[in-house]
């Protein structure tokens, strides 16, 4: 009666934790096909981004991976947000022309916020063994 009560909870048991499992690997590849998803689109609107960035001048003072030069300052790795740039972008009046929805829409500017968000950081060069003789 003990064994019969122990094997029907055992049972049970296996069941749940099987559903459980289950319902973890669903969550789990579901997460992952999401970021799949989410990395994807972001690597093709960053590619676009450096189409963008190339067609429009941005480059010639920014550099090519947005690294700054002799006119304009460094916006990547880590840009400023995407509000920040469609502020500065249309509005500056200083060195750098501003850049209407006419020449440049808002959607562009987003790819070239995707492209300088891609852009990784340098390496620490403490893990360069060039530079570490
Ligand atoms: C003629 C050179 C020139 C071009 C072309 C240019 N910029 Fe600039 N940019 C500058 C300079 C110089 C600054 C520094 C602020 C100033 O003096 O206007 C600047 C500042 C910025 C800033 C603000 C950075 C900060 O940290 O505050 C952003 C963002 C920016 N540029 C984005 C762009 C984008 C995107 C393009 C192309 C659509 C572009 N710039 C084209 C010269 C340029």
């Amino acid at each position: 009666m003990i064994r019969n009560h122990q094997d029907r909870h055992s049972v049970r048991t296996s069941a749940t934790n099987g559903t459980r499992r289950a319902g973890l690997a669903c969550l789990v590849a579901l997460s992952c096909l999401t970021s799949l998803g989410a990395t994807s689109a972001l690597a093709q609107s960053a590619e676009k981004g450096r189409e963008t960035f190339m067609a429009k001048g941005c480059w010639g003072c920014h550099g090519t991976v947005g690294q700054g030069g002799i006119h304009g300052l460094k916006l990547a790795p880590d840009p400023k947000p995407l509000a920040y740039y469609e502020a500065f972008v249309r509005n500056t009046l200083g060195i750098m022309p501003p850049y209407s929805e006419r020449v440049l829409s808002k959607a562009e500017m987003a790819e070239i916020h995707a492209y300088l968000r891609s852009i990784p950081k340098a390496a620490d060069y403490r893990t360069i063994p060039l530079l570490n003789p």
